[in-house]
């Protein structure tokens, strides 16, 4: 198929256009370049430097590459700063996706695979979380996020849009096969902050909290492999071409792993000392989110293979090394 890869110069972007060029996809990259990067662009995928708050340059870009899908990846996702930014994720993951929908109508794509997020659910009820959990975001990020699938479910009845959600768990590692070339600039997230640490470029890492309700007192998160991740989107986008039918599903791995397992693993595989220090809780984590991926497994046929705490270390320490060596 042809594919509108929007945010396709991202870290995630990057992952799915690389393994949509690998299933012999057409894959056509937009990006704006604010924190997508030139390196990640593969020559045989054609790059189109635009916006998605630009109408008109998303319509030209639908309409130049006749692409029947696109990939929606092009939103911001700090949480942190969605809650002292509200307006900033309101014009650009909200106007964006309105633009995006209505691009869609006019120049006739019919598919749309959308990046969601587990921020989504909120606090957890129960575990693990499936998708019936109830939704009920505690930042301003994951309100952006389920507005986003609603809009989409909406176009899906009114205009027979057909769409698929993924719900990311916590997104890490790098390609297994060593072939992305840019790093996540000014990363907050837990690994690429530790390999930083590795890599000297900053003194320590910050744990944030170590009297959760956990075996050792720090948060569990459920760790999704980029890789796996970028499998999961072609999966979906035939899925729903198939079955001309919308879905959300979650993405994870199931399995959970805490702050100090990562830190530990890290350590081990890197042989670097990674200084760490114990710091006060962050506002709105919670102890332990683990995903159901059952829903992705039986319709998508899916599941997480490289999502090991070993490979997604091995293959974060892997891209920073080949990266830093380069410079
Ligand atoms: C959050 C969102 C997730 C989103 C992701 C994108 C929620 C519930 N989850 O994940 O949907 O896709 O951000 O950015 O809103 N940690 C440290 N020190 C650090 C950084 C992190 O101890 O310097 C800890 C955090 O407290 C947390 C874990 O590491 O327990 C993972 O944090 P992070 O990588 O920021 O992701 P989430 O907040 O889980």
């Amino acid at each position: 198929m042809n594919i509108l890869i929007i945010g396709g110069a991202g870290y995630i972007g990057s992952h799915v256009t690389r393994e949509l060029l690998d299933r012999n996809h057409r894959a056509v990259v937009f990006d704006n370049l604010s924190s997508g990067l030139r390196e990640n662009l593969f020559p045989e995928a054609v790059f189109i430097h635009g916006d998605i708050l630009r109408y008109e340059q998303l319509t030209a870009a639908m309409q130049e590459s006749g692409a029947e899908a696109a990939v929606y990846l092009a939103a911001f996702k700090a949480v942190g700063e969605s809650m002292i930014k509200p307006e900033k994720y309101s014009v650009n993951n909200i106007v964006g996706t309105i633009n995006l929908l209505n691009a869609a109508c006019k120049t006739g794509l019919k598919y749309v695979i959308f990046s969601s997020s587990a921020a989504v659910y909120g606090e957890p009820a129960y575990l693990p979380i499936d998708e019936k959990h109830p939704a009920n975001p505690e930042n301003y990020y994951g309100f952006t996020k389920l507005e986003i699938e609603q809009f989409l479910a909406w176009y899906d009845r009114l205009k027979g849009l057909r769409y698929a959600s993924l719900r990311y768990f916590n997104a890490a590692g790098y390609d297994v096969k060593g072939r992305i070339k840019g790093l996540e600039q000014n990363p907050a997230n837990l690994l690429p902050v530790i390999m930083e640490t590795a890599c000297g470029m900053r003194a320590e890492l910050e744990i944030f909290g170590d009297d959760y309700d956990t075996p050792d007192g720090s948060c569990i998160r459920d760790y999704i492999h980029v890789s796996d991740l970028a499998a999961a989107h072609v999966l979906a986008l035939e899925y729903i071409v198939q079955n001309n039918k919308s879905i959300t599903v979650n993405l994870g791995s199931e399995a959970g792993s805490s702050v100090l397992e990562v830190l530990e693993t890290a350590r081990r595989i890197t042989g670097r000392p990674i200084p760490s220090r114990i710091a006060g809780r962050r506002p709105g984590d919670p102890a332990k989110l683990t995903a159901s991926a059952g829903l992705a497994r039986s319709l998508l046929g899916w599941k997480a293979e490289h999502s090991d705490l070993e490979t997604l270390v091995r293959t974060s320490w892997e891209a920073y090394q080949k990266n830093l060596s380069r410079k």
